[in-house]
């Protein structure tokens, strides 16, 4: 049996320094949850926590790089020392770097992987020993509705969304058996700092309180996958199940022609 719907208790969110996780973090802590946060910016982590004072529950900063495997683990302990056990952590951290064929670099798929991919990795390590003893516990992990399918630009980030997608549907079944709740969250364009640096017209853009919303309502349900905004969702299971030769007339019409 999977755990029973969420209620304000000890959560933590990485990638909370902007962006969707920050604005999760308030959401949540508004609604009485104390948030514990992590990313590697110690100074806007505690702005956020300072912000956070006069909310019914609270934020607390723990400064972190997801890529190291120790500092992780040894967070995740400092969380569950401090706060008591985790409720709900939700795997958010993530970064994008553009990649053309024609500028091919190994470089940006290493970085990639080792923050979307492996950093990732690295909180379920820490995560699942402790929960499934306890046999509960939630955890969102944030991939993107680009780990569908192949599109231009996105060769590096999209390998790592979709490791994540499949890494969630392949560990949720297990997790279900052992009382713990394992959901896939797929954000569509989302107004943040990572999208601030794309050149191109983003489809059904959202700003981040709303999707933040979302996010929340969806931690709330007891859906596998949380997507928004919707309508770029459904385009994307479109793309998703064309034929390929269909599917690459789409995305041939998205390749950058001016670089
Ligand atoms: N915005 C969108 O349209 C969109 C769409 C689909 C999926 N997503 C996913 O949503 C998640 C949040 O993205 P966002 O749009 O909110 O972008 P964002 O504002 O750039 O937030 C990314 C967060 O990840 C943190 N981070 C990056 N590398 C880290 C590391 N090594 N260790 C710990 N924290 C790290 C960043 O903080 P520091 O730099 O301080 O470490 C920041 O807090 C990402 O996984 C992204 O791929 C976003």
């Amino acid at each position: 049996m999977a755990a029973t719907a969420a209620k304000p208790g000890c959560a933590w969110i990485t990638g909370a320094s902007s962006g969707l996780g920050q604005a999760l973090a308030q959401q949540m802590a508004a609604d009485g949850w104390r948030v514990a946060v992590s990313a590697r910016n110690s100074d806007q982590l505690r702005q956020l926590a300072d912000a956070a004072q006069n909310l019914d529950g609270a934020i607390h900063a723990f400064p972190l790089d997801i890529t190291d495997e120790a500092a992780v683990r040894a967070t995740v302990h400092a969380i569950e020392r401090d706060f008591g056990p985790i409720d709900q952590a939700v795997l958010n951290a993530g970064n994008h770097q553009p990649v053309l064929a024609r500028q091919f670099a190994s470089a940006p798929f290493r970085e990639l992987t080792d923050i979307n991919l492996m950093g990732t990795v690295h909180c379920l390590d820490a995560l699942l020993p402790v929960m499934i003893p306890r046999k509960a516990g939630r955890i969102a992990i944030v991939a993107s509705l680009a780990g569908y399918r192949g599109l231009p630009t996105s060769a590096a980030y999209g390998m790592t969304k979709a490791g994540l997608i499949n890494m969630a549907e392949a560990l949720k079944p297990e997790l279900d058996l052992l009382g713990l709740r394992l959901q896939l969250v797929n954000p569509g364009f989302v107004r943040t700092p990572l999208t601030d640096k794309n050149p191109f017209p983003m489809p059904f853009l959202m700003p981040v309180e709303q999707a933040a919303a979302a996010f929340y309502r969806g931690l709330q349900s007891q859906r596998f996958e949380i997507v928004f905004p919707w309508r770029f969702a459904f385009l994307m299971k479109l793309l998703r199940l064309m034929p390929a030769p269909l599917a690459f007339a789409v995305t041939r019409r998205l390749v950058p022609r001016d670089t």
